[in-house]
C-alpha cells in the first residue's frame, strides 16, 4: 500500500470575483521533505497558502492533512499547520518572548514547557539575547526569524513559509534556509513558497513550477530539468576555422550552435556525457584556448515553461 502523503493538495480553484487566483493546483508534501511552489508576482502562491492552511475554502478541490479534509470550519485539523505568512505578524509593542508566549496560549500551551520551547526556538535562531527586547526595535532581518518561530511553536507536522526570505540580508537567509533544512530533517513535511529560484534549488528535494494560478510542471530538480529540450553549453574559445564547425557538428551528441573565428557554441544533444564530449571536442580542434560548460538550470526550465524570465 502507498502511504498517504502528510499534505495533499486535490486540484484546487479559487476565484475571486472576475480574477481566477488559482486554476487547477495539485501537488503533495511528504513528511520530512521540503516541497517547493515556485512561483512570480501574483501566480497564486499566497492564495495556495491560504486554502493549504484552512484560512480559504476553495471553489473546487481540497486539501487534506494525513488523510483529513482542512478548512476554515476544521480548527483541530488546523492545529496541524504552522504558518509562517508572507506579511510578518508579530506584535511590535511586546518582546519576541511575549510574542510567542500570546502564540503559544493560542495553542493551549503553557508553563514551563512553553517557556522552554520558547527559549530553543529564540535559539535556533540567534534571538536568544533578543528575547526580552520590543519588537520595534529589531530590524526587518530579525523579525523575519521571529516569524518563523511563530509559525513553530506548537511543533506542527506540517510547516508552511510564504516568502520567509523577502528582504533579509545573506547571511540571515542562509541562516534561515538552513533552519528550514533542519526542521524537515526532524519529519515536518514543509511547503517553501518563493519566487526565488536559488533558493528552490538549494533547499527543495521537490518543485512545483507555478504561473497563472496553475502548476506548469513539477518534479524533483532532474525532472523539471528533463523539461528543457537541450543539455548542456558547452562554449570553446581558440582559433577556429570554417572546417573545424563542420568538424565539430559532426561529432555525435553534439550540435554546433554558432562559430566565428574564436568562439564556438555547442549544445550536448543526446546521451553522450560531457566529459566524453569534450575529450571528442579536443581531439577534433586541437587549438582551444579555454572551456566553458553551462549546465540548463530552473531559469531555463521556467522560460521554456512560461516564456519569460523569473526577475527577482
Ligand atoms: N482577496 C483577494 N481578492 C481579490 N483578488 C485576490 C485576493 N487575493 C489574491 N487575489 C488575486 O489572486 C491572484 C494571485 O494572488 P496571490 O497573492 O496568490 O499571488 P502570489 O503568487 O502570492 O504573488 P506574490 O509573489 O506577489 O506574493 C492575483 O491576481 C491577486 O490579485
Ligand atoms: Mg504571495
Amino acid at each position: 500500500m502507498m502511504a498517504v502523503p502528510l499534505v495533499q493538495v486535490d486540484h484546487i480553484r479559487k476565484r475571486f470575483g472576475s480574477i481566477e487566483a488559482l486554476v487547477d493546483v495539485a501537488f503533495s508534501v511528504e513528511e520530512g521533505e521540503v516541497f517547493g511552489l515556485l512561483g512570480p508576482n501574483g501566480a497564486g502562491k499566497t492564495t495556495t497558502v491560504r486554502v493549504l492552511t484552512g484560512v480559504l475554502s476553495p471553489d473546487a478541490g481540497r486539501v487534506t492533512i494525513n488523510g483529513e479534509e482542512i478548512s476554515p470550519r476544521t480548527p483541530r485539523i488546523r492545529r496541524n499547520v504552522g504558518v509562517v505568512p508572507q506579511q510578518i505578524t508579530v506584535y511590535e509593542e511586546l518582546t519576541a518572548h511575549d510574542n510567542l508566549r500570546f502564540w503559544g496560549r493560542l495553542y493551549g500551551m503553557g508553563g514551563a514547557t512553553l517557556d522552554l520551547r520558547i527559549d530553543e526556538l529564540l535559539a535556533m535562531v540567534g534571538l536568544e539575547t533578543r528575547a526580552k527586547d520590543r519588537v520595534a526595535t529589531y530590524s526587518g532581518g530579525m523579525k523575519r526569524r521571529l516569524n518563523l518561530c511563530m509559525g513553530l511553536i506548537h511543533r506542527p507536522k506540517v510547516l508552511v513559509l510564504d516568502e520567509p526570505t523577502l528582504g533579509i540580508d545573506p547571511q540571515a537567509r542562509i541562516l534561515l534556509l538552513d533552519r528550514v533544512r533542519g526542521i524537515a530533517a526532524e519529519g515536518t513535511a514543509v511547503l517553501y513558497t518563493t519566487h526565488y529560484l536559488e533558493e528552490a534549488e538549494a533547499i527543495c528535494s521537490r518543485i512545483a513550477i507555478i504561473d497563472h494560478g496553475r502548476v506548469l510542471a513539477q518534479g524533483t530538480l532532474e525532472e523539471l530539468l528533463r523539461v528543457v529540450r537541450h543539455g548542456a553549453v558547452i562554449r570553446l574559445q581558440g582559433t577556429f576555422a570554417e572546417a573545424d564547425g563542420a568538424r565539430l557538428d559532426a561529432l555525435s551528441g553534439l550540435r554546433l550552435v554558432s562559430r566565428d573565428t574564436r568562439t564556438a557554441v555547442l549544445e550536448q544533444d543526446g546521451d553522450r556525457g560531457v566529459p566524453e564530449l569534450l575529450h571528442s571536442v579536443l581531439n577534433t580542434v586541437p587549438d582551444v584556448s579555454s572551456v566553458m560548460v553551462e549546465r540548463p538550470t530552473l531559469q531555463s526550465v521556467f522560460i521554456q515553461l512560461t516564456g519569460r524570465e523569473l526577475r527577482e
